[in-house]
């Protein structure tokens, strides 16, 4: 039989890429088959296995040093005693109950104006995100100063951030226990920068802080409360705009949805529409 020829480090990078992988996490490869933890237990034949004595440096091993329900606790009660958005920043540079915080570049924290009266949310931020520290400045972030724009506001009057401070790993979806540790830290966000309306973008950021199951097709467009507990502050959903990058026609609908917020902006509007 011809054996196969071995692929070429191209071809090896092309897979990596098309499965996701796109960031190195440590300068060595991490053989996770001889990992003790993973060893099967022995069969009473085999030889006993060398006992591995050196720990893994941490840096290969994107592990939380909290089990997920003990960071949940702490991020709680870190976010409740942040009094401004200075505090949050800071104590969410130093958070560590959360794995992606030792994969990511960097903390992705806000952008825009603390005082404005109307806050952006959306799920996490990507690559370029991660590179430079600020949300929504790759291709959706250019959409969404777009959608911004058409309500006739700009970043220096809208506040930006995401439910998730830290790029996952090639972009996977976040896990429920990271959006579970993270959540706290936005809901405080919320809290601090108290808009008068609040825009989730997509799914997981609507379904996470509008505390809904229903889906985006359902929720967007109609208005809910979102209870800070010391406040109700209006709510809407609306698409976020990687997905109406994919799907422009349905930038009709986001077009309806940017002209309902504009509405309830305006001087004189009601609390209620
Ligand atoms: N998508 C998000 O949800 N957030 C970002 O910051 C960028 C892309």
């Amino acid at each position: 039989m011809t054996p196969e020829r071995a692929p070429t480090v191209s071809q090896l990078l092309a897979f990596y890429l098309e499965a996701g992988v796109d960031c190195a996490l440590a300068d060595a490869p991490v053989n996770r088959l001889a990992d003790p933890d993973l060893t099967p237990v022995a069969s009473e034949a085999a030889p006993p296995r060398p006992v591995r004595t050196a720990a893994p440096p941490p840096a290969a091993r994107a592990e939380p040093a909290q089990a997920p329900e003990a960071a949940i606790l702490s991020a709680r009660e870190a976010a409740r005693t942040a009094p401004t958005l200075e505090a949050l920043r800071a104590l969410l540079e130093d958070f560590d109950g959360c794995a992606l915080r030792s994969t990511a570049t960097r903390l992705v924290f806000s952008d825009g104006n603390p005082q404005a009266r109307i806050m952006f949310v959306g799920e996490a931020p990507g690559r370029e995100e991660d590179l430079e520290g600020l949300p929504f400045v790759g291709r959706s972030g250019k959409l969404l100063d777009r959608m911004i724009a058409a309500i006739g506001l700009d970043r220096g009057s809208a506040y930006i951030a995401n439910v998730i401070p830290w790029r996952p790993p090639g972009n996977r979806t976040p896990t429920p226990q990271e959006t579970q540790i993270c959540l706290p830290f936005i809901q405080r966000q919320i809290e601090l920068v108290n808009p008068d309306v609040l825009v989730t973008l997509g799914n997981p950021s609507t379904q996470t802080l509008l505390s809904t199951r229903e889906g985006i097709m359902k929720t967007r467009g109609r208005w809910l409360d979102y209870d800070t507990g010391t406040r109700v502050i209006r709510a809407l959903a609306t698409f976020h705009p990687a997905y109406l990058l994919r799907s422009p026609s349905y930038k009709r609908l986001a077009w309806q949805d940017l002209r309902a917020i504009a509405k309830a902006l305006a001087p004189g509007a009601s609390s209620s529409s």
